[in-house]
């Protein structure tokens, strides 16, 4: 099992969720979040005084998967959030232990599917 844990615009949730739905994906954890790359953020200039803002606003997705969702969650996720410009976002994929479905308790694969 993985957690596929991805950093997206806010704007382009709407595509991930679409690409995801017609991946079979369907569950997620989506969260506002503030974050910042490889640019540390922009400066923007105010009243003729720059100013560094490091955190953007970002959306932060969270899909625990069996290993043969894996493949096609990440390139769903790519496929909906990608513009080609920077802060499109990242993917990271962290194994997974443990899963438990606290209603029924199933563990592992069959409480994540
Ligand atoms: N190494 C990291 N650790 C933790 N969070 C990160 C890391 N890299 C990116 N993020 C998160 O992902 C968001 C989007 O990152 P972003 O797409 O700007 O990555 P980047 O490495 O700067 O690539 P790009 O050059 O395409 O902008 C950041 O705002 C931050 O929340
Ligand atoms: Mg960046």
């Amino acid at each position: 099992m993985k957690l596929i844990i991805a950093m997206i615009q806010p704007h382009k949730l709407p595509d991930v969720k679409k690409a995801l739905f017609a991946a079979d994906v369907h569950k997620m954890t989506v969260t506002n979040v503030l974050g910042c790359g490889q640019q540390k953020g922009f400066s923007e200039t105010y009243r003729g005084v720059v100013h560094q803002v490091n955190l953007l606003k970002k959306v932060r997705l969270e899909i625990a998967v069996n290993e043969e969702f894996v493949d096609l969650t990440i390139k769903a996720i790519a496929k909906g959030a990608k513009t080609g410009n920077i802060g499109d976002g990242k993917i990271f994929v962290l194994d997974l232990p443990q899963c438990i479905r606290i209603r029924t308790g199933e563990t592992g694969n069959k409480a994540i599917g």
